[in-house]
Parts: C-alpha cells; structure tokens; sequence
C-alpha cells in the first residue's frame, strides 16, 4: 500500500494562482514531526519559484490545524541531539517563503501548530478553533516564535499568561487580541480562507511580495534577535529532568510532577 502523504499540495478550485497545502497527519492531529516541517519547507521554496502561484492557504483538518511539535519525537530527543538537527532549520525555511501565506484553521492549533499559523502573513479561523501554547505543561517553552510572534501580535500581558499558564483561547477572544484576520462559520473557513488568497493572487505580485516584506520589517530586527534567544533557552531545556518528565507524562496520558531540575 503507498505510504500517506504528509503534506497534500493542490491549487483552489478554479483558482490555479492559489495553492492549498494541507497537512495530513490526521491521527496525530498534525502533530509537526522533522519530515512533515522539511517536507512543508521544500513545497514552500518550490511554490516560490512557480510563477502561476501567487498566494497559498496552508490548512489542516476540521479538528486541527496542528496540536503542535511532534512529543512522540521530542521525547527521545536531548539537547544535543536537537542542536544537530538544527541546520538548516525548518522553521527559518517556512518563515523565508515570498509568497504571502494565509493559514486556514480550524480545531487545535497549539504549540508549533499556533507557531505555524503565525508564521503565516493572515490567519482565517473557524468559531471551533482554539489557540494556545501549552509547552509549558511538557516542562519546556514555545521553540519556533511563539514567545515571539505571540508577544508582537497580542502583546505582553497576553502572550505572557499563555506562555506561562498553556491555557487555550477561543477564537473570539483570539480576535479581540488581534491574532486573527477573519472568524467564519466552521463551514467556511477554508473557502474564506482561499477566497481571501484569491484576492491576494490579483493584485500585482511584486508589490504583494515587497508589501508582505515590509509589514514583516516591522519588528524584523527585534524578531530576529527574540528569535534566537527563544530558541537557545529552548534547546537548553531540553537537558533538564522536567522536560523528560513532562513528555513521559504525555505520552503515558498522566499529569506530570515537575521537580524544577
Ligand atoms: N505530538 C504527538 N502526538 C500528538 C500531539 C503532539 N503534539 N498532539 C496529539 N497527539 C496524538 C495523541 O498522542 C493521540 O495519539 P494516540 O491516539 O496514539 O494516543 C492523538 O494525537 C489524539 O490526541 P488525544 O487523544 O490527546 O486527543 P484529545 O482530543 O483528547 O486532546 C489535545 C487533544 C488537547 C490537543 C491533546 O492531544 C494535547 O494536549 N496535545 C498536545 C498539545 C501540546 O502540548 N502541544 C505542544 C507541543 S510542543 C511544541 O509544539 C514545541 C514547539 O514549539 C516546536
């Protein structure tokens, strides 16, 4: 039997200068393992070269976007281990792509999901979704913008009580903060969503690139250097006994007892 894909790439229904990737790992609610972030990345950089392409829709499923880093495989993963794997990064990769990139979510969008979803230019989310970073509750921190992106787009108070709680958030208060662009019917977020890239892949498709780069130069120098830091405290959690203790704890679907070492 051929193996299921991770990634499905296809172009909108009578659109071809929209394209929808939709990630596909639906047992494990999207759970972004190495593959599924490497095999994103090179869609992302093959989409940049295509010229027919003009905007794409990143989606996942009616019941997640993605619930975040793969913990099955960041459990057996040390810091050292992490510190390899990390050139190139993945996560650099997807946040380099031109095109303007509008997520479609809908479900659980937590952890590496929300980190994807922010990584996107808009975000489009079903009244169903919900938001969160509950890194915390494995014994380790957001590692791919969320202390960041999250902190830029709804500010400190915020971010920091979701950061340092993991509570999750609807989609109406994630609007009121000002995560979202647009919050649809469930039934309608993917075709909002395209809809919303279709109007982007009308204008001229340089000056949708540049804008794209512009807005992102907003906070570029202070993202870039947050970015970083974000990233070393995070591998450097990956050394400690809470962290093997937090993910044991999820995988043996138990509440975990953090010692602080
Ligand atoms: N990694 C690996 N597997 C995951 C996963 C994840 N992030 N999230 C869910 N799954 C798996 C579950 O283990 C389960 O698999 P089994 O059937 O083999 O047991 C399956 O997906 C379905 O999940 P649940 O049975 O748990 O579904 P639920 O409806 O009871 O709960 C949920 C849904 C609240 C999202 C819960 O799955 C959950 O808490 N997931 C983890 C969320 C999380 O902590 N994300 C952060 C990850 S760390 C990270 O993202 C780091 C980073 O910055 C890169």
């Amino acid at each position: 039997m051929a193996e299921e894909k991770l990634l499905l790439a296809e172009r909108a229904e009578g659109d071809p200068a929209v394209a929808v990737l939709t990630l596909n790992r639906p047992k494990a609610l999207n759970a972004l393992n190495a593959a599924l972030l490497g095999e994103l990345a090179d869609t992302l950089e093959a989409l940049d070269a295509d010229d027919e392409v003009r905007c794409v829709v990143l989606t996942g499923s009616e019941r997640a976007f993605a619930a975040g880093g793969d913990i099955k495989q960041m459990s057996d993963s040390t810091a050292a281990e992490m510190v390899k794997r990390e050139s190139p990064n993945p996560w650099k990769r997807i946040a380099a792509a031109r095109k303007p990139l509008v997520a479609a979510v809908s479900g659980f969008c937590l952890g590496g999901g929300l980190e994807l979803a922010m990584t996107c230019d808009m975000i489009v989310a079903s009244e169903t979704a919900r938001f969160g970073q509950p890194e915390i509750s494995l014994g380790i921190i957001p590692g791919a913008g969320g202390t960041q992106r999250l902190t830029h787009a709804v500010g400190k108070a915020r971010a920091m009580e979701l950061v340092l709680t993991g509570r999750q958030i609807s989609a109406a208060e994630a609007f009121d903060a000002g995560l979202l662009t647009r919050v649809v019917p469930e039934a309608d977020y993917l075709s909002e969503a395209v809809a919303l890239a279709g109007e982007v892949a009308r204008q001229a498709p340089l000056a949708a690139q540049l804008g794209k780069d512009a807005v992102l130069k907003a906070h570029a120098s202070l993202l870039e250097v947050g970015l970083d830091y974000e990233r070393r405290n995070f591998l450097v959690l990956f050394s400690t006994e809470d962290k093997a203790e937090g993910m044991a704890a999820f995988k043996e679907k138990r509440k975990p007892e953090f010692k602080g070492r």
